[in-house]
């Protein structure tokens, strides 16, 4: 058996997992162990992974599975690993769940904090099984039927109040130079684990069949089971620490407070499926037809069912 240790955090999500040190060379059951404490505790950390640099991240994270790239914004350096930091109007200040407004979404997403303020700039996870879970019976049968449409074209002056407008206007121009609209069940049945999630978050633009203020009232109320402290976590970074979540199991908030100081993390996401709901319908790409290659690797959600992971691995291969 590998010799890590899995301590919970929180309750309901989290646990640190030590006696480990990550990379591209970590044998099967250690990796196996990684996964199924991932999907168990929805997020894990690592501290004082300072060793690992771009490619050993990167090398890592293949052994979860395919890396995709952002569908829309560059990756640092030409590699797989994006920039997440606050120069570049980076934090996410809202909930929100990687990339939903592609079909399949990143299984995994693994952040590695390289310049960590000297206070402030945590990021919070929250369990959407639990959130699931939790809900009044009633209210679980009317979001088993609900179909939601996400995009990423959002109102993002209102997400990131304390960017400089500049850095904004650029970070919107890069991050909405495709105009994405899915349609995902709002409970989606877990590949891996058969758990039923909660799909929301902040590219969740409309209820499908619903009016304007009907629509917001009910993603208002799904929405706040989500945010309940009772089933999340809130990590305090430091310099070497890694999170790896499950990116179908829950949502996230980068805390916009740590003022001028310096926060840079890299961020590798992990190939998803395709979201399947409790009547066995599939998320559907609205628009544009098909989701069009970044400029390097294959784009997240791009893939249906490893389609287009093979592809590029034909293309690497020829
Ligand atoms: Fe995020």
């Amino acid at each position: 058996m590998p010799a890590l240790t899995v301590e919970k955090v929180g309750g309901r999500i989290g646990a640190i997992v030590s006696g480990i040190r990550l990379g591209g060379g970590l044998d099967a059951a250690d990796v196996a162990a990684i996964r199924a404490a991932a999907h168990e505790h929805k997020v894990i950390f690592f501290r004082d992974q300072h060793h690992l640099d771009a490619e050993s991240h990167e090398a890592f994270g293949r052994l979860l599975g395919d890396l995709v790239a952002h569908p829309t914004v560059p990756s640092v350096d030409g590699r797989y690993a994006l920039g997440i930091d606050n120069e570049h109007g980076g934090r996410a200040n809202q909930w929100h769940t990687d990339v939903t407004f592609v079909p399949a979404y990143p299984a995994f997403s693994i952040l590695r904090a390289e310049v960590i303020p000297p206070y402030g700039g945590n990021t919070l996870w929250s369990n959407t099984a639990a959130a699931y879970q939790e809900l009044p019976e009633p209210l679980r049968v009317l979001a088993d039927s609900l179909r939601g449409v996400h995009t990423n074209d959002y109102d993002y002056a209102a997400v990131r109040p304390n960017a400089p407008s500049a850095a904004l206007e650029q970070h919107r121009k890069v991050f909405t130079a495709v105009t994405f609209k899915t349609e995902h069940p709002v409970v989606r049945v877990h590949p891996e684990t058969g758990e039923r999630t909660l799909i929301l978050g902040n590219f969740l633009q409309k209820l499908a069949g619903f009016n304007a203020p009907d629509s917001r009232a009910l993603i208002g109320i799904l929405q706040s089971h989500v945010e309940r402290p009772e089933i999340t976590v809130r990590w305090q970074w430091r310099a070497g620490d890694v999170a790896i979540w499950d990116n179908r199991a829950t949502q996230h908030y980068g805390v916009d407070d740590s003022d001028a100081h310096e926060r840079t993390l890299r961020r590798v996401t992990i190939d998803g499926d395709v979201p399947v709901g409790v009547d066995g319908r599939r998320s559907v790409l609205l628009s544009p037809e098909s989701v069009p290659e970044p400029r390097y690797g294959i784009a997240s959600g791009a893939s249906t069912d490893g389609e287009v992971a093979e592809k590029a691995r034909e293309r690497a291969a020829a």
